[in-house]
């Protein structure tokens, strides 16, 4: 049941504003908060509150984000293997309109330098999961999801932000998470599902759909909910996901699962502040089964 996530830390420095400014545009915020951010924290986090053994590899600098980051990671009991580097821990510019939307700007800072070392490269091998994401060097990804291609640890990337992928790289991947756009750009003209072994494409408020090779696709819907801040309910989706993987749940438990993490963590505001717990994700598959 652990899992190993290989990726960005962030500090986020969130605005609530009536609509997102267009190009040109100056509009006054009607809200501001700083919160822990950062795509691989955020799965890391979510892995952790879904019930995984959780360890995070990631780089800071040594400064007071980097510190809040590292007392985040104690807190949520994520065993953490975390390098200071010579540049400012990585921070988030996001705007959030009142329908729950948001715009991010990603400055990657010492995000930028993380590379792997032999004894993460172990901390790999010896997991059942390891998640990837892209705001962290291709290099380091690559390497990550080679280490454990080799070790048998299953690979879960999700392609976020968006860019080119190497071929390589998509060979060592069991599972690709993407949303609609992200694998329209992977794909190109051709069939995402072809992409990895279990495709899997989120649908915002339209759920999640699994396509796995051999198999019949596996689509869940998501419940109506009031969404506040979709900030970081790809990446609890995923954190999630990986738990249950880990656990050795069915592709379609895993889906349903994730799909109820990311629902609840739309209706709080931030990204690691609004990631639910085990047993709230619980409770409300319980209550929506009943
Ligand atoms: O996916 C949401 C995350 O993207 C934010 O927390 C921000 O830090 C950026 O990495």
């Amino acid at each position: 049941m652990s899992v190993v996530i290989v990726g960005s830390a962030n500090v986020d420095q969130v605005f609530r504003v009536a609509s997102i400014p267009a190009p040109g545009e100056t509009v006054l915020s009607h809200g501001f908060a700083t919160a822990l951010g950062g795509k691989g924290q955020n799965q890391a986090v979510a892995a952790a509150r879904a019930g995984a053994a959780a360890s995070f590899i990631a780089a800071l600098g040594d400064d007071a984000f980097g510190a809040s980051v590292r007392e985040g990671l104690r807190a949520d009991g994520i065993a953490a293997s975390v390098r200071t580097v010579d540049a400012p821990t990585g921070t988030a510019l996001i705007a959030v309109d009142d329908s729950g939307e948001n715009t991010i700007i990603v400055e990657a800072g010492a995000n930028a330098l993380l590379e792997l070392t032999p004894d993460d490269e172990a901390a790999i091998a010896s997991a059942d999961v390891l998640v990837l994401q892209l705001e962290i060097p291709l290099a380091t990804v690559a390497r990550a999801a080679r280490a454990a291609r080799a070790a048998g640890t299953r690979v879960l990337l999700n392609a976020a932000p968006i860019r080119e992928l190497p071929a390589e790289l998509l060979a060592d991947v069991d599972i690709l998470v993407v949303n609609e756009t992200e694998g329209a750009f992977l794909a190109r003209s051709g069939d995402v599902a072809d992409l990895a072994p279990v495709v899997i494409v989120t649908l915002g408020a339209a759920g999640a759909v699994a396509q796995e090779r051999g198999a019949a696709d596996v689509r869940v819907p998501a419940p109506t909910v009031t969404a506040v801040d979709a900030t970081g309910a790809g990446d609890t989706f995923c954190g999630a996901l990986a738990a249950r993987i880990a656990e050795g749940a069915g592709l379609d438990e895993c889906l349903r699962f994730a799909v109820a993490a990311a629902s609840l963590s739309v209706q709080e505001h931030g990204a690691v502040p609004s990631i639910p717990s085990r047993s709230r994700i619980d409770a409300w598959l319980a209550a929506s089964a009943g």
